[in-house]
């Protein structure tokens, strides 16, 4: 673990075990993670079951490649989830923005609502809340304050219905879904630029022949 989120860490060290906290930070999903389609699914489901039983909230955020995860329940049962979720190979760069002790949490009834933050994902019915997440997109939260943390956070604690993606063919692929949005406006361009690449490549080809 980085010196920073070690000494963040430790501002801990005087609160009591079973004391509220609240941990918020930021990582960066791998290449081979985000080839996979499968994570997110893995994620949800682990955390689901686990966070559940060990009475932890919160929220798991992603977009243009970068998780941000908060965290709330019991000291050592938030610290014990920190240790094995900053381990895991999945993600990289993990930087702590947040932690602190709290008098109540903000998702109270949140287990670990997964929310994707990439504009082109979220269907008309989620379109009111991108407009109050406008000034945190592009989701680039490495360089967030802990002020514009704790706005973000309370903002989509608002959320009924969070920017999720659900079935309507989207897959989970991030590269994917990234290609297919820069790509489908652009077919008719692509199509010119393709047909007069092969041109070009023929044209080459004569001339060295
Ligand atoms: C960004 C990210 C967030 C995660 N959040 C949680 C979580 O909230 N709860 C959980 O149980 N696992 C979470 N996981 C999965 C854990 O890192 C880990 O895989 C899981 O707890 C199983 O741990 P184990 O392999 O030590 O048994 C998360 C993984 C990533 C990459």
């Amino acid at each position: 673990m980085s010196l920073d989120n070690s000494s963040k860490l430790n501002t801990l060290d005087h609160i009591a075990d079973s004391a509220l906290i609240q941990l918020v930070y930021v990582s960066s999903l791998t290449l081979s993670s985000r080839l996979r389609a499968s994570i997110f699914d893995e994620v949800e489901a682990h955390a689901r079951n686990y966070n559940e039983q060990q009475g932890i909230t919160g929220t798991l955020c992603y977009g243009n490649g970068h998780f941000l995860q908060c965290l709330e329940g019991e000291k050592t049962k938030v610290l014990a989830l920190q240790q094995r979720i900053f381990s895991d190979k999945r993600h990289k760069d993990i930087e702590i923005l947040l932690v602190q002790a709290i008098d109540q949490r903000i998702f109270i009834d949140w287990r670990m609502r997964l929310l994707f933050l990439e504009r082109w994902l979220w269907s008309p019915a989620t379109k009111r809340q991108a407009v109050q997440l406008a000034p945190f997109l592009p989701f680039a939260p490495y360089s967030w304050t802990s002020i514009h943390t704790e706005q973000f956070l309370q903002i989509i604690r608002t959320f009924e219905k969070p920017p999720h993606i659900n079935a309507a063919g989207i897959t989970y692929n991030a590269l994917g879904n990234m290609v297919r949005h820069i790509a489908a406006p652009h077919q008719a361009f692509l199509v010119v630029q393709g047909f007069l690449t092969l041109l070009l490549m023929i044209g080459i080809f004569i001339l060295f022949l």
